[in-house]
């Protein structure tokens, strides 16, 4: 099974440019990953999206997304992140039978060998991410539902420190025992998050938690003591693969959807 993950596309609505910088090409940088996920071969069974799908949590914005979305051959479920307004997610995606119609946008994708259970970690205008008490006994108790799958988390905020002063402070809060959770649920493959726009991965309950990088430009941190962000990269937008082979066996691979006429063709004849 072959489940990619796209993250942090920060999409505006129509003719506006994220942080004033039209060089940043939120939605044209989308537009390229998923003209390279439906290119892919083998085709991924499904598309994670794993928050900050827009900026500014408007109905124009999220208009906007569905139309970048709209040629996708790969089906997409998505969360929201801190740039998410959950209410208007809703609202924007109510043809998604899997998306709650209100509340905290949970839910668990049983049709694939891998189960997927989606986290909401969403707080309404804070950058911080939370699990409450709620969320927290709503996943315990679908944890237990079917134990004989592995099961992959996927959720916005990573819940672990990165070490990245301003990054810490924005992790996901927890009401409860979420690492030892985690660590007493033997199904659990992993967890995939987004949230940094870099990849990154840690060990958390004894699990790989690993975090995708953005479609949308990267941070670049400064390498001072304040270590906050002081510039946005222009690499190229990234999505994630990762290809689970059986068991416990996922490989997790980050690819640039680099545009073709800056790959260089190589002869692959061999050598006489
Ligand atoms: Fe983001
Ligand atoms: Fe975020």
């Amino acid at each position: 099974m072959i489940i990619a993950q796209i993250t942090d596309a920060h999409i505006l609505p129509k003719g506006q440019v994220w942080l004033d910088k039209p060089e940043t090409e939120v939605s044209d940088r989308l537009k390229l990953v998923v003209e390279h996920l439906n290119k892919l071969v083998p085709r991924p069974d499904v598309l994670l999206f794993t928050g900050d799908t827009v900026e500014t949590g408007c109905k124009r914005a999220y208009q906007h997304l569905k139309e970048i979305l709209e040629p996708l051959t790969i089906p997409v479920y998505i969360i929201p992140g801190n740039h998410d307004n959950r209410k208007e997610m809703q609202a924007a995606f109510l043809d998604k039978a899997y998306l709650p119609r209100d509340g905290f946008i949970q839910y668990v994708i049983d049709d694939y060998p891998v189960r997927l259970i989606a986290l909401d970690t969403n707080v309404p205008n804070e950058d911080y991410g939370r699990l409450c008490s709620q969320r927290l006994l709503w996943l315990e108790e679908n944890l237990k539902t079917n134990s004989s799958k592995p099961t992959l988390l996927f959720m916005h905020h990573f819940p672990m420190k990165v070490g990245q002063k301003c990054f810490d402070s924005m992790v996901c809060q927890l009401e409860g025992e979420f690492e030892k959770l985690i660590q007493s649920s033997p199904h659990i493959l992993g967890i995939v998050a987004g949230h940094y726009h870099k990849m990154c991965t840690a060990l958390y309950g004894g699990k790989i938690c690993f975090v995708a990088p953005s479609t949308a430009p990267t941070h670049y941190f400064a390498r001072n003591e304040d270590n906050h962000v002081t510039a946005i990269d222009l690499v190229y937008p990234s999505f994630t693969l990762h290809r689970w082979m059986g068991g416990f066996q996922m490989v997790s691979e980050c690819i640039q959807a680099i545009n073709p006429s800056n790959r260089l063709l190589i002869n692959n004849k061999k050598k006489e």
